[in-house]
């Protein structure tokens, strides 16, 4: 019998420790993917795993969604051990895409209830089941199409409502690039649903390229380079690691822009202009104006950026990010 590893109600929904996982090469060295991982994803929240192509993400939910095992360290889901709790993990989770044996010729509808009736509920508990879900994914206007015609954002959904028919619903979702390859519209959709799983009370992972995805939706982000964490905090938390703002002067002349050089953490000679850091308040950064220009004659203009996940990206990791 599986048991969860503490009584009542785990800490987290989901833990990893020293996760490592190494792919060999016939022939060449083993390439080691992830290195001593890392993650905690608290009860009702969603969390991001952002990563460049490569950067391990899809392993590690791999792992944690029992579809393959750690070279070492150990990890929880659900409080169930991924190795020795394997079954009681599964029972637990939903992996996008694993459990939608979608049948493209049927309806959305048809799909669900037969999806339903598989996991043991009645026709009419199962038509029941059927009808909520696609009411919470907005599938009731393309209920009777077959899933064939559906656009990419809806077959996703569709993929989502699947891997929820069961009863009870699953604890714990893995949503791997959930939005890739999605138009704009689609990905807002999406992006509501995921925080609407969030709101039952359900906990996510989801990875991501995209640090607007990341920002937008999780309340927590950790930043995979090279197989390791190397960030995590909210978005706000990530963006204050690297400068909270910035602010740009643009300088009167050359005299000033090599006199204040020293201070800036950017730098455009061939604008004379230098970005000092702020938090962004009025009073920071009258202050820093006062002090940087106390007689009002070397900055001529400036300009106040917050600082963006791309800055924190490109500050924390070695890797350039894909671009939406
Ligand atoms: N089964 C495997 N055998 C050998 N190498 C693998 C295997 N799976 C992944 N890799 C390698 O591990 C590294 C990380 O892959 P992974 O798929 O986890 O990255 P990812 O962050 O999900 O990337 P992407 O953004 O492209 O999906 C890559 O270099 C990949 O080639
Ligand atoms: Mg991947």
């Amino acid at each position: 019998m599986p048991s969860p590893i503490t009584q009542g109600t785990p800490p987290y929904a989901i833990e990893a420790y020293g996760i490592t996982k190494s792919y060999g090469r016939r022939g060449k060295p083993a390439v080691r993917v992830l290195d001593h991982l890392d993650l905690r994803v608290g009860h009702g929240s969603v969390f991001a795993l952002l990563g460049p192509n490569g950067a391990g993400k899809t392993t590690a939910v791999r792992i944690l969604a029992t579809l393959t095992t750690a070279d070492s360290g150990t990890a929880r889901v659900a409080g169930y051990d991924v190795v020795a709790d394997r079954s009681a993990v599964r029972r637990a989770i939903s992996l996008t895409g694993q459990f939608a044996a979608v049948d493209e010729t049927q309806t959305g509808e048809e799909n669900l209830r037969m999806m339903a009736r598989l996991t043991g509920l009645s026709r009419p508990a199962a038509r029941r089941r059927a009808e909520e879900l696609l009411e919470r994914f907005g599938l009731t206007g393309a209920a009777r199409r077959p899933a064939r015609t559906y656009s990419g954002g809806m077959r996703r959904r569709l993929d989502l409502a699947a891997g929820l028919v069961g009863s009870p619903e699953p604890g714990v979702f893995f949503l791997d690039e959930p939005t890739t390859g999605l138009d704009p519209r689609s990905r807002q959709e999406l992006w509501e649903v995921v925080r609407g799983l969030a709101e039952h009370g359900a906990s996510v992972l989801l990875t991501t390229q995209y640090l607007e995805e990341a920002d937008r939706l999780a309340d927590r982000i950790a930043l995979l380079d090279r197989g390791r964490v190397a960030a995590e905090g909210s978005a706000a938390d990530l963006k204050g690691r690297v400068a909270g703002h910035r602010l740009d002067l643009v300088l009167t002349s050359r005299d000033a822009y090599l006199r204040l050089t020293g201070r800036a953490v950017h730098h455009s000679p061939e604008t004379l202009t230098l970005g000092v850091p702020t938090d962004g308040s009025a009073a920071h950064v009258r202050a820093l104006l006062d002090e940087i220009d106390p007689a009002g004659t070397e900055v001529d203009r400036f300009t106040l950026h917050s600082a963006t996940l791309d800055d924190v990206f490109l500050a924390l990791t070695s890797e350039v990010p894909a671009r939406v």
